[in-house]
């Protein structure tokens, strides 16, 4: 990753910067207004920020999830477009996954693409048997701490993913 890039948890400070890099990245307001209500309705969880020289250049969302055991979901998720293909969401995500790893959570689901997802271990087959409106090969879990406790039930993302 670039070298004085820090990864850490978002403060009330870093609002506003969150909001305008996430405007950027997807080209619309859903995901940053996502973000905003998880914070609102308290359902974000975590949310970790790379940061160089005091600008916000990545963002990762964890929020939590109504499932047969804790769990979180993952996203948005977003990089600023001038330092993409460095490492630096690899980077922030492997910190995010170890950060709430301390805190007993036992899955991180997330809907995305495998050739991405893949690399930090997360597998269709792992969220095959549960009950969820995002089934399908997008759909995929990480366990946490040890073998996942269940492998069906429902599972879905915290209600204000179904005004995105
Ligand atoms: C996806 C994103 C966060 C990756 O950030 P990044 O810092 O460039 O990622 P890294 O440098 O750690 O990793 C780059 C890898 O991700 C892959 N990648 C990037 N975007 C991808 C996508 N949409 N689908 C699949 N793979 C993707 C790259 O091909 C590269 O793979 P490689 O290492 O095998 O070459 C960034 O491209 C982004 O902000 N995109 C716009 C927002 C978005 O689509 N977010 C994801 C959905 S929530």
């Amino acid at each position: 990753m670039i070298g004085n890039a820090t990864l850490r948890e978002e403060t009330p400070q870093d609002h506003s910067a969150i909001h305008g890099l996430l405007v950027a990245a997807f080209d619309r307001y859903g995901e940053a207004g996502l973000v905003e209500a998880l914070r609102r309705e308290g359902d974000l969880v975590f949310g970790g920020v790379a940061d160089v020289d005091g600008v916000i250049v990545g963002y990762a969302a964890l929020s939590r999830m109504n499932a047969p055991f804790a769990a979180l979901g993952l996203g948005p998720v977003a990089v600023a477009a001038t330092l993409r293909q460095k490492g630096v969401a690899s980077a922030l995500l492997r910190w995010s996954f170890a950060h709430v790893q301390k805190d007993q959570w036992r899955a991180i689901f997330v809907l995305g693409d495998g050739a991405f997802y893949d690399r930090f271990g997360f597998r269709p087959e792992l969220a095959a048997g549960f009950g969820t409106p995002y089934a399908g090969p997008h759909f995929m879990a990480l366990a946490l701490n040890g073998a996942l406790p269940a492998n069906e039930g429902p599972v879905d993302y915290a209600p204000a993913f179904e005004r995105l």
